[in-house]
């Protein structure tokens, strides 16, 4: 069932052949040298390519049988642990993102409200001024606390209470669509993918387009102008997110097939002031994971040169289930 074949296909053949991973003369060495010396291994987190083109990651096991008789065998014990990895990782995702927003919080505070004094300082200076002149720097110090004050709302996040209620995610994504083809027009195509029998989700309906539209944008810029995006959903069943448990959880995909997420960026993009761009803000991607957690969701991102997904997983069921 691992390797998706029948057992006829398998019988008689090499290992090494039948495991095409990066190492098989690794791999031949490896059983070799059990068969030997007789001593078992454990080799963790195995990479092996199937004969279908997908990775999985496996443990590996080899056990050395001893008989009576002079042929030495081997047993080999795979165990496919691509779930354990992916809950770890998103654990990790989730803890990391926990404290990130508890630091920007934190620190928003503290520099909002001095701000707020400093700006009404400088208003009250400016009307005192004599010498009109003299106004060009009070408009300094009050565009800066402006500018200052909006990029610490953006980074608060929305500060209205969340409104829940039934939403359909494709007219989400038909919104975000228009949205993209509106403000990039020739830009990349933005492709369909749509499971119709995807039950409506109680969310913000709101905040649910903010963070697709964050996502979407950085898809449409990737894949440029003779690229595509692809706007994808899916439903699945009985699955993890962070360590919660779902009966059903819906997928949301926006892939792109630009030159990838940059290697250097790649295990920190859903950190605030994280950018590729010169210019950019890098709260795009943190203020979407916030949104999504916001709904009991996870935004992961698989990323190679020609395939970035972003997958937004978000659980169906209601708060009481
Ligand atoms: N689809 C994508 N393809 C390649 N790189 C991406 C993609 N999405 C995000 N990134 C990288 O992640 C960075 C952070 O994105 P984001 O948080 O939206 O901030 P910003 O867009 O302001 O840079 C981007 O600057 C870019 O380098
Ligand atoms: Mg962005």
């Amino acid at each position: 069932m691992l390797f998706d074949v029948s057992s006829r296909h398998i019988l008689g053949q090499r290992a090494c052949d039948l495991v095409p991973c990066p190492g098989a003369q690794q791999v031949e060495e490896r059983l070799r040298s059990a068969l030997r010396t007789r001593h078992p291994f454990t080799e963790r987190e195995l990479n092996i390519s199937l004969s279908d083109g997908r990775t999985i990651t496996v443990n590996c096991t080899v056990l050395p049988l001893h008989h009576f008789e002079a042929r030495a065998e081997l047993l080999v014990e795979l165990h496919q642990v691509d779930q354990q990895l992916r809950i770890n990782r998103e654990e990790q995702l989730l803890s990391q993102h926990q404290a990130t927003q508890a630091l920007i919080r934190g620190l928003a505070h503290e520099i909002k409200n001095p701000l707020g004094g400093l700006r009404g300082a400088a208003q009250l200076l400016e009307a005192e001024l004599p010498d009109p002149g003299l106004r060009e720097y009070t408009r300094i110090i009050i565009e800066e606390a402006d500018r200052l004050q909006t990029l610490m709302n953006r980074m608060l996040g929305p500060n209205r209470m969340p409104q829940p209620r039934s939403v359909n995610i494709h007219y989400v994504l038909e919104h975000v669509r228009g949205l993209l083809l509106a403000e990039s027009p020739g830009g990349p195509r933005i492709l369909r993918d749509y499971d119709p029998s995807l039950p409506e989700i109680r969310a913000d309906q709101d905040r649910l387009i903010q963070a697709l539209l964050n996502i979407a944008r950085n898809g449409v810029a990737a894949a440029g102008k003779d690229g595509a995006l692809i706007l994808r959903t899916r439903a699945l069943r009985q699955f993890t997110i962070g360590t919660k448990r779902h009966r059903l959880v819906m997928r949301v995909e926006v892939e792109d097939n630009g030159p990838g997420v940059p290697e250097e960026l790649r295990d920190r993009i859903f950190f605030p002031m994280v950018s590729g761009h010169h210019g950019g803000t890098g709260l795009g991607l943190p203020i979407a994971q916030e949104l999504i957690n916001q709904h009991g969701g996870l935004i992961e991102c698989e990323s190679r040169p020609g395939q970035t997904q972003f997958l937004v997983y978000l659980p169906l069921e209601l708060e009481h289930d």
